[in-house]
């Protein structure tokens, strides 16, 4: 192969509104639910979140991915029209139609793009950067925008306790580019699978073609999200953990090799579990759950941006991505930075 992918450009952006465990807990209460920042601390590592506006457009799923694109192509010094290709990777689509990717082509004015969403839920950056290495490396696509974005409070019942302290709002993006293969910046490496038998861990029953949502079905919670978290947790730290390990063993690398390690940011426990597994020093684990919950697909490229733009993250350092999500999906990327 005579190209590979690399990395030139990160950028995030988050609504306005911080949501404090304390606002939960208030909000809860006038439920009749119990909970407690306590609670939700020692369990999950969240201390706050930051939930959109739906009566703000600027706000909006596309608009958060919009912001943060214009963000990433600054960095790499890409105006609109040299962007080739544009993946969305989102479970909380703007519309069912037309794509979020569309939309946020039409905001940035990328004539020259073909634009498409994917949906891997929580894995969706991490299959988009794959997709996007993919069509760089067969020399149809030069320059690529990917973005994770979520805006999932529409979708959050706030009478699940165990649900919907876990997640917030945001849109991360990078800018991905053609490199010679001999390079030594560029992705190294990438592992995707997905089990299709495990779909009833995490899932949204109403508002698709399975089941339209009706007057009756809203009432039963029927378009809000249904989890079973005890079981994900599970999942979660055998499936991360083997994820990176394949990653790192397609490479030939040895596990304290790795500068960083960018979870999927769903849990603090899930994440700490993995480390140990892996036997991974926390101080290489970058983590912003505490600030931002789980925003889903925009954990990792806002996890990266941050990191990218403070210095932690320098070049030539190698970086390991990985995630889980509803499918349940689930994938690795090692990048020498
Ligand atoms: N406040 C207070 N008590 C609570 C709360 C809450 N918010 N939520 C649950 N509890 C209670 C439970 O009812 C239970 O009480 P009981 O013992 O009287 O029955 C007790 O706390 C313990 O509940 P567990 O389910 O055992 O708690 P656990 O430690 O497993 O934490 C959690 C629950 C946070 C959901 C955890 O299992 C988790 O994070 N799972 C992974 C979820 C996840 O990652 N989802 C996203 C997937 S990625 C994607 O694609 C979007």
């Amino acid at each position: 192969m005579k190209f590979a992918a690399r990395i030139t450009g990160t950028g995030s952006a988050f609504p306005k509104k911080r949501v404090t465990n304390n606002c939960i807990v208030k909000k809860l209460s006038e439920l009749g639910i119990e909970t407690s920042d306590e609670w939700i601390r020692e369990r999950t590592g969240i201390c706050e979140r930051r939930i959109s506006d739906a009566g703000n457009p600027n706000e909006h799923n596309s608009s958060l991915g919009f912001s943060a694109a214009q963000k990433a192509m600054e960095m790499a010094g890409k105006s609109p029209q040299s962007i080739d290709q544009i993946i969305y990777a989102t479970c909380s689509p703007d519309m069912p139609l037309p794509s979020t990717a569309c939309w946020l082509q039409h905001k940035i004015g990328a004539d020259q793009a073909w634009a498409m969403d994917i949906n891997a839920a929580c894995s969706g950056f991490i299959y988009g950067l794959v997709i996007a290495e993919k069509f760089i490396q067969s020399e149809q696509v030069k320059t690529a925008l990917v973005v994770g974005g979520e805006v999932l409070n529409p979708i959050l019942d706030w009478e699940d306790r165990n649900s919907c302290i876990l997640f917030g709002d945001a849109a991360g993006a990078a800018v991905v580019e053609q490199v010679p293969s001999d390079s030594s910046r560029r992705i190294l490496n990438s592992y995707l699978r997905s089990d299709g038998n495990l779909k009833d861990l995490l899932f949204v029953p109403g508002g698709g073609s399975n089941m339209e949502i009706t007057p009756e079905r809203y009432e039963q919670k029927l378009n809000k999200l249904k989890m079973k978290g005890k079981e994900i947790f599970k999942v979660a730290v055998k499936t991360l953990t083997n994820v990176s390990l394949t990653a790192l063993k397609k490479n030939q690398m040895a596990i304290d090799e790795l500068d960083w390690f960018v979870p999927h940011q769903a849990n603090l426990r899930i994440i700490e579990a993995v480390a140990k597994r892996l036997k991974l020093p926390m101080e290489k684990v970058l983590v912003n759950i505490d600030r931002y919950g789980n925003t889903s697909a925009a954990t990792i490229p806002t996890m990266l941006d941050e990191a990218n733009r403070d210095g932690r993250i320098k070049r030539g350092q190698t970086v390991l991505l990985n995630a889980f999500g509803a499918g349940l999906t689930c994938g690795s990327v090692l990048i020498r930075w």
